[in-house]
C-alpha cells in the first residue's frame, strides 16, 4: 500500500531517544529544553514551549489569553475539529467563517465581515487563523484587524511549521502560534505540540499550566492555579529536535513533490475533473488536497484507490456541519467548506515520496475518474 504519508525518523533520530531511554531521565530533562531553545532561534521567537499535542497548544493558549465563558472566538469552518473544540473547552463560542476554495484558508476578508455582523452576546475576543496543510493566511490583513478591534490572534499553525508569510514564520505574527508534531506532521515526536509567543507573561503562564498549575521559586513549589501535565516526554523531544536541522530540505523536497503532481496532474484539472490546490512562496506542503468535480463520490474514489493499492483520505471537515457544533452552525452554512469536505481528496504525499510515487497516483486516479 502506499501510504499517505510516512513519518521520517532516520538512525540518528532512533538513536537520540534511544539514549534517553536508557539514560532514564524520561521527562523534564536537557532534550526538551534544548529543543525549546533551537524553536526559538529557528522561528526567531523569545517562548517555545513543548506540550503533548497541537490540542494541548491551542488549548493552553486559549487559557493563557484568559478566553472563557462569554467570550466569542472566529473560526475558520474547514479545519480538524480540534481548533473548535477547544474554544467550547474553555467555555467560549466558536463563530465560523467560511473558507477561500482556492488556498483553502480563511482570509481577513472574510475574519472583517464576520467582525461587522457580529452582534454577541458573547463579546468577540479572538481570531484563529488555521494555515491549512501549510498554505499560509496573509497574516499582515489579519493582525490589522486584531488592532483595530482590539482582538487577540491565536494562529493554528499545527500543519505549518516552516510555512512562511512575508519572510516570517507563520505561528509567530500573532499572540500566541501552535504547531502540531503528529506523525502525519512534516516533523513528528509520534504525539506532540509547540505553542510560541513574544510574551514573556504569556509564555509563563504557559508553562505553569503545562505542568499542574505549578511555580518554583526559592520558597519551592507552589500550585498558583489548576492545570494539566501536558508535558511532552524527553525522548520525543529528542525525536523532534534531531529532525529540525531537516526541516528546511524537507519542505524544499516537498515543493518539488507538489510541482510534479500539479504537472502530472494538469490534463484532470482542464478536464474539469478536479481543481489543483492554490500554491504560494511560503507554503509549506504538509497536505496535497485536490478538489473532486461535484458530483463525483469522493468515498467511492477512496475506496477504488485503496483498491489499487494508494492511501487516500479526505482532506479537513467541515466543522459547523459535525453534531457537535450543530448549536454553533451559521445561518445558510459554510458553501465553501462543506463543498471542500464532501469534494477534498488528500493523495499520498511526504519527502520520501518522488516522480514514481506521482506517476503511481496519477495513473491510479485518472483510470478511477474517467471511469465515473
Ligand atoms: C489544523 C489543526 N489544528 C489542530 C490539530 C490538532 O493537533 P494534534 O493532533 O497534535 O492534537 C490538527 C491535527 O491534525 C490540525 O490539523
Amino acid at each position: 500500500m502506499l501510504r499517505l504519508s510516512l513519518p521520517h525518523l532516520d538512525e540518528a533520530a532512533i538513536d537520540a531517544a534511544v539514549q534517553v531511554l536508557r539514560g532514564g531521565q524520561l521527562v523534564q530533562g536537557v532534550e526538551g529544553q534544548a529543543f525549546e531553545e533551537e524553536l526559538q532561534a529557528r522561528l526567531g521567537c523569545r517562548h517555545a514551549v513543548l506540550v503533548s499535542s497541537g490540542t494541548a497548544a491551542l488549548h493552553l493558549a486559549l487559557l493563557a489569553l484568559d478566553i472563557g465563558p462569554g467570550d466569542a472566538v472566529l473560526v475558520p469552518d474547514f479545519t480538524f475539529p480540534a481548533t473548535a473544540n477547544v474554544v467550547r473547552l474553555v467555555g467560549a463560542t466558536p463563530v465560523f467563517v467560511d473558507v477561500d476554495p482556492a488556498s483553502y484558508c480563511v482570509t481577513a476578508a472574510a475574519f472583517g465581515a464576520a467582525i461587522e455582523a457580529w452582534r454577541g452576546p458573547a463579546r468577540l475576543r479572538a481570531l484563529m487563523p488555521v494555515h491549512e496543510f501549510g498554505h499560509p493566511v496573509k497574516m499582515e490583513g489579519v493582525r490589522d484587524l486584531a488592532q483595530r478591534h482590539g482582538l487577540r490572534v491565536v494562529e493554528d499553525a499545527a500543519c505549518a511549521l516552516g510555512a512562511q508569510c512575508a519572510g516570517r514564520g507563520v505561528g509567530t505574527l500573532g499572540d500566541v502560534g501552535c504547531y502540531s508534531m503528529h506523525p502525519r506532521k512534516t516533523l513528528t515526536s509520534g504525539e506532540g505540540g509547540i505553542v510560541v509567543t513574544d510574551d514573556a507573561q504569556i509564555a509563563q503562564r504557559l508553562r505553569r499550566l503545562r505542568s499542574h498549575g505549578m511555580e518554583r521559586g526559592d520558597g519551592g513549589v507552589r500550585f498558583v492555579e489548576p492545570g494539566f501535565n501536558y508535558r511532552l516526554t524527553d525522548f520525543q523531544a529528542a525525536l523532534g529536535r534531531a529532525q529540525l536541522p531537516h526541516l528546511t530540505d524537507w519542505i524544499a523536497a516537498r515543493r518539488l513533490l507538489a510541482a510534479r503532481y500539479r504537472e502530472r496532474l494538469a490534463s484532470l484539472a482542464r478536464g474539469g475533473r478536479l481543481v489543483l490546490p492554490a500554491d504560494d512562496i511560503g507554503h509549506s506542503w504538509q497536505t496535497f488536497m485536490v478538489v473532486l468535480a461535484d458530483g463525483v463520490a469522493r468515498d467511492a474514489v477512496i475506496r477504488q484507490l485503496a483498491a489499487q493499492g494508494i492511501e487516500a483520505n479526505l482532506g479537513a471537515q467541515c466543522v459547523s456541519a459535525q453534531p457537535a457544533f450543530a448549536a454553533f452552525a451559521p445561518r445558510g452554512g459554510s458553501a465553501e467548506a462543506l463543498r471542500l469536505f464532501r469534494q477534498g481528496l488528500a493523495l499520498p504525499f511526504c519527502e520520501r515520496y518522488g516522480a514514481a510515487e506521482v506517476e503511481q497516483v496519477a495513473r491510479s486516479l485518472t483510470r478511477v475518474l474517467e471511469a465515473v
